[in-house]
């Protein structure tokens, strides 16, 4: 066989070993052909591409970016009066190389051009990455792990500094329109508070809260923001304005931080490594099986083979009934509604 790797969208830790969990699996256990294209679907576009060796994927598991560049380039969006038929072009590229599957690795919009792409006639696999863990049809995709971790790690460093000062802390994170990122370091970092998406909040029951932790003689406190909370539109972020408005209603002194595209650099955590790893291996097994248009998943715990259109579906996010949440309240953290 012939195979194509590609990743698309934003980047995240983890992509690299991806890739190298693919690509040995397909050079090695198959003896198949292995092509990685550049900068996302750009590269089926503009037929940039190379042949990867194993000499290409060695020493690249622990490498945070990705090898191949991405790109958020959408093939099925016209814009403007943009006269490439692009899916034709990635089809005609597909073609002339006699790739028999091509690997997309990448979150939710990749996962639909996936799926579009296959209802063209091409055989796709997909494996989902993002650090906003919000695919559909998979318990966790890799970039999540890291990007927790950097977060968790940076709100432990303002908790030192808050209590110095006596200050409140904001800390926004990013997730896109998902709490998954927010809601999981904001635990693991010890927030005080935590606004997500998923759940509506109030002025009133944020400064509430804030003004409370005072009477109970906290000399500090941790909101960490979703960056995908609902703001008014003329505000520059998520955080800035949890900011201005904790300022105003409660008078405690307030900084703003703002971890921004931190979260996706730098090497993947172990646990990173082993989920880009065994998705992009078992991926390449479907493929190898014949099953396509599927993307390599968990569900609950197990790897499975889901179809692209069940990936394709809107963004998974947090339900606010997650037993997690509960937990969390329990111990007097404020979810700001
Ligand atoms: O999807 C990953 C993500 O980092 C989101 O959390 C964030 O909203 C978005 O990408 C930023 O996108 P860009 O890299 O295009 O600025």
């Amino acid at each position: 066989m012939k195979i194509g790797i590609l990743t698309a969208g934003g980047d995240c830790p983890g992509l690299n070993a991806a890739i190298r969990g693919v690509g040995k699996t397909a050079l090695l256990r198959y003896g198949m052909t292995v092509y990685g294209f550049r900068s996302g679907f750009s590269g089926l576009i503009r037929q940039e591409y190379r042949e990867l060796t194993d000499r290409d994927l060695s020493g690249i598991l622990t490498e945070g970016g990705t090898i191949l560049g991405t790109s958020r380039e959408k093939p099925f969006k016209k814009k403007g009066e943009e006269a490439e038929d692009k899916p034709e072009l990635i089809k005609k590229t597909y073609q002339a190389l006699g790739l028999d599957c091509l690997f997309c690795i990448g979150g939710n919009g990749t996962m639909k051009t996936a799926d579009k792409l296959a209802q063209l006639g091409l055989n796709i696999v997909g494996v989902p990455k993002t650090i906003d863990n919000d695919v559909s049809g998979t318990d966790i995709t890799f970039g999540f792990n890291s990007a927790m971790t950097i977060a968790a790690e940076a709100i432990d460093r303002l908790h030192t500094t808050a209590n110095s000062h006596g200050r409140t802390m904001v800390v926004e994170v990013m997730g896109h329109s998902a709490g998954w990122l927010a809601l999981y370091a904001g635990l693991a970092g010890g927030g005080d508070v935590i606004l997500i998406p998923e759940i509506p909040w109030s002025e009133g029951a944020l400064s509430a809260a804030l003004k409370e932790r005072v009477t109970r003689d906290k000399p500090y406190s941790i909101v960490v923001v979703a960056e995908g909370i609902r703001v008014p539109e003329s505000e520059e972020s998520a955080g800035a304005h949890i900011g201005r408005l904790i300022t105003r209603t409660t008078g405690l002194e307030t900084r703003v931080t703002i971890l921004g595209y931190i979260q996706r650099g730098g090497s993947p955590t172990p646990q990173d490594r082993l989920i880009a790893t065994e998705l992009g291996a078992f991926a390449l097994e479907r493929a190898a099986a014949g099953d396509f248009r599927k993307m390599a998943a968990y569900q609950n715990g197990q790897l499975e083979a889901v179809p692209l259109s069940v990936a394709a579906q809107k963004a998974k996010t947090v339900p606010p009934d997650l037993p997690l949440i509960g937990t969390a309240r329990g111990m007097g953290v404020c979810f700001g509604g």
